[in-house]
């Protein structure tokens, strides 16, 4: 009996998982944002940061580190009350690192908007279908200054090439706004 139930589970995992756009799985984006932090935080990547180490203040500031046909790699900074609305990323998964500062994320479940705070060093994964709004946690300005990079490392696979943006009814129900075609990490800048 017990075997029975297990390849079944094991049959619908491989239906699953051939059912997916990439070949990669939550734990290897994760891995490639735990590397890419660790490049940044190397210098490897030092050519591709702003000159003179000069964060923009004012709006979120992209680079990507990894560009192939798999997978997208980027580094955000993030600047005080700018969030990325509420959004999802279409066909992609997703994961992140975050290298200084703190993130809040509002995740929708179901019901409501549950709140956590992603500390440096703190990493989340983001299976499709996973609606989120993020934006640099008032915390970061405290335990970085309020002019030093709350900086994260996001992956995509497949690269990202939509969102779709969500707003919470008075009903407590979800309502699709608009989808948009971008490649920009966590939308538009
Ligand atoms: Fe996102």
């Amino acid at each position: 009996m017990r075997s029975s139930v297990l390849s079944l589970s094991s049959a619908r995992d491989r239906s699953v998982a051939s059912a997916l756009p990439t070949r990669l799985r939550p734990a290897d984006l994760l891995r490639l944002t735990d590397e890419g932090a660790e490049d940044v935080l190397a210098g490897r990547y030092d050519h591709l940061l702003p000159a003179d180490g000069l964060w923009p203040t004012e709006e979120r500031w992209a680079t990507r580190l990894i560009a192939d046909d798999e997978v997208d790699v980027w580094l955000i900074s993030w600047t005080p009350g700018k969030s990325t609305e509420l959004h999802d990323h279409a066909g992609s998964l997703g994961a992140l690192t975050v290298l200084s500062g703190a993130l809040s994320e509002f995740r929708w479940n179901g019901t409501e908007l549950r709140r956590r705070t992603l500390a440096a060093g703190d990493q989340a994964s983001f299976p499709i279908g996973w609606v989120h709004d993020v934006v640099r946690a008032p915390a970061a300005a405290e335990s970085v200054g309020p002019l030093d990079p709350t900086l994260s490392v996001h992956a995509y696979s497949p690269p990202l090439s939509a969102m779709s943006y969500y707003e919470v009814t008075g009903h407590g129900t979800l309502r699709r706004t608009k989808t948009v075609l971008t490649d920009q990490p966590e939308g538009d800048l």
